[in-house]
């Protein structure tokens, strides 16, 4: 091949991967809306209860006028409003970041803050919760990209399950083969086997509209692939029809930053004072 031809191709190549790069992005915030959308409803009813709450609270409070009725009232209102404040910050964070900046993050915190967006998801359609950390594993990720991906998992899992079930996630420090790994299991349906070869691809869904018109848009497991392996990670999927299904990726692990310290990071609305 000639060197003109050979620079052709190389120019062909760049632009390809560029391309690539941007479909990648625009996959992402499309697929970050829908599960917005899919959680809009159950952040707002939850948003009604805070409300609720305080409002409540701070009748009781002008009417008993003693010291200790107001100190319980207050600190009930300050609890909602720390609570509502998680909601949003967790909300505002996922919604608005963008780019592909990576950075060790611990996977404990990134597993908890997407437990607060679908918290109430799960309770409403009657899902318990199994929450396991072996270990405290880090990885160099883009933390939005990543939670991205278990909100994904867990909402195929809630929406496998129906009423009543219950989810299992797990976070595992793997010192011997140098990875971390996340783990996220259901009770649902189960993957049938004419399902299974295809369930990564771009579009595939077998979800018809709900009640809300939303069906499946099958981007969530093509984005979840595209997103594990530009970390250059692994997801694999373990099924058994009629008892269950779980999805296991694998990160590389890094160490912990040593500017971080060891104990819990602040509540959002202590940052904020
Ligand atoms: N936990 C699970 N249990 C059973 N089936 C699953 C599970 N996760 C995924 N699937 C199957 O894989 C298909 C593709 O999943 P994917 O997340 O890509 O798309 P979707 O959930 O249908 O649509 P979207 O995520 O865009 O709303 C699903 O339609 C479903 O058939
Ligand atoms: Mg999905």
């Amino acid at each position: 091949m000639s060197q003109p031809e050979l620079d052709a191709l190389k120019a062909e190549n760049e632009r390809l991967q560029a391309e690539n790069a941007q479909l990648l992005e625009q996959l992402l915030a499309a697929q970050k809306l829908g599960s917005v959308g899919e959680l809009a409803s159950s952040i707002t009813h939850e948003f009604n209860n805070i409300l609720t709450t305080v409002i409540n609270y701070a009748k009781l409070g002008l009417r008993h006028r003693t010291d200790e009725m107001r100190d319980k009232s207050f600190n009930k209102i300050l609890a909602a409003g720390q609570r509502a404040s998680k909601i949003t910050t967790g909300m505002l964070s996922y919604a608005r970041s963008r780019g592909d900046r990576r950075e060790p993050m611990q996977l404990k915190q990134l597993v908890n803050d997407v437990l607060v967006l679908v918290e109430k998801d799960l309770q409403k359609h009657r899902i318990s919760l199994d929450l396991k950390f072996n270990g405290d594993p880090y990885a160099e990720v883009n933390a939005s990209q990543i939670q991205q991906v278990l909100l994904n998992l867990i909402i195929n899992a809630r929406q496998a399950m129906g009423e009543g079930g219950s989810l299992a996630i797990s976070v595992t420090e793997k010192q011997d083969e140098s990875s971390a790994e996340l783990a996220v299991r259901d009770t649902g349906s189960g993957i049938p086997p004419e399902t299974l070869p295809h369930i990564f691809d771009k579009f595939y869904s077998t979800k018809s509209a709900d009640e809300n018109g939303q069906g499946g848009t099958g981007l969530g497991l093509a984005m979840c692939k595209d997103v594990i392996e530009s970390h250059n990670g692994r997801i694999r999927v373990e099924t058994a029809i009629g008892h269950g299904t779980q999805f296991t990726i694998k990160l590389p692990l890094v160490a912990k930053p040593s500017f971080i310290r060891t104990d819990e990071t602040q509540a959002p609305a202590q940052r904020a004072g």
